[in-house]
């Protein structure tokens, strides 16, 4: 897999529309389509998320779990294709075992490995509340030249809770893969709780891939994943030097009004009654 640290950035494709959800132009209805027949390994792990919850600080503390091995700069997100570059998917028929891999599809569309697993493949699904997701996604969307710039931020909040943005609805993505809370295949891990006690949940994440953790391996995770050493590794890298940005729970309140708030509270509480989710917004 060739580092995208050089790479010009092409010209933006268009957005898809795939099973009456949108998806950024780089999830190809071709790559998206081969997600059917996308075999999984027994040894694969594999984070999945919806965008902007974490995934590519799992990633990492994954990675460096798992002994670093990888070159994460390069890291592909399953469904995606950049251009130039062969597809991820196929990029990753290639790439030995044991494979560590990233997604953002919801369930139904997600390899059938994924969204019923029957080996030992590992997924740890990533959680973070849909207020700081949307102030997160929005930026991303201002800074990423291959995605439209949003028209305003109080549009954007309501496409947010119509479900019209890129992935779809967010309780619906995030709800459908909650199904499979119980399934051992999974770890659903909250953001705001690796920002609380990071530590903490690096040693879950380690437990829950069987890997025991020195003081030493633990303190190496805890350095290499922090928000800073990300920031400057992935500060001009080709694609993701947007990624990191302030790294807080809570950021919403910088940038909801209280009316939008309200609304985002109301559709929390309707879609996630009875769910058993919960999370921390601040
Ligand atoms: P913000 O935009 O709110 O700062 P994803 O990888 O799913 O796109 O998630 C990106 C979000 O995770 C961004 O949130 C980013 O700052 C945050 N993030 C990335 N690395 C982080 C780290 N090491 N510590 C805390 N937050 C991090």
């Amino acid at each position: 897999m060739a580092s995208s640290q050089q790479d010009p950035l092409p010209e933006p494709p268009p957005y898809v529309k795939y099973q009456g959800i949108l998806f950024p132009g780089l999830a190809t209805k071709e790559s998206l389509e081969a997600m059917k027949t996308f075999e999984i390994r027994d040894d694969d792990v594999v984070i999945a998320s919806y965008p902007k919850s974490g995934t590519m600080w799992t990633y990492h503390i994954v990675d460096e779990i798992l002994e670093g091995k990888r070159d994460v700069s390069a890291t592909r997100v399953m469904e995606c294709h950049v251009p130039q570059q062969a597809p991820a998917h196929l990029q990753y028929r290639k790439t030995p075992s044991p494979r560590l891999m990233q997604t953002h599809l919801p369930v139904q569309l997600a390899a059938p490995g994924l969204s019923t697993p029957a080996n030992k493949v590992k997924i740890v699904f990533v959680l973070r509340n849909p207020k700081d997701v949307c102030v997160s996604l929005y930026h991303f969307e201002q800074a990423n030249p291959l995605l439209n710039t949003p028209e305003s931020w109080e549009q954007y909040t309501k496409d947010f809770l119509d479900g019209k943005l890129q992935y779809g609805d967010y309780f619906d993505h995030v709800l459908g893969w909650w199904q499979m809370k119980d399934d051992p295949h999974f770890l659903f891990i909250k953001h705001e709780d690796m920002k609380k006690d990071f530590p903490s949940s690096v040693k879950t994440i380690a437990s829950f891939l069987e890997k025991e953790l020195t003081d030493e391996h633990l303190a190496r995770v805890t350095t290499n994943c922090s928000l800073e050493r990300m920031r400057k590794s992935l500060s001009d890298v080709a694609g993701k030097k947007n990624i990191v940005r302030k790294g807080i729970v809570g950021d919403w309140k910088n940038h909801f009004s209280g009316e939008e708030s309200a609304k985002f509270d109301q559709k929390y509480r309707e879609r996630m009654a009875g769910s058993g989710l919960e999370f921390e917004f601040e």
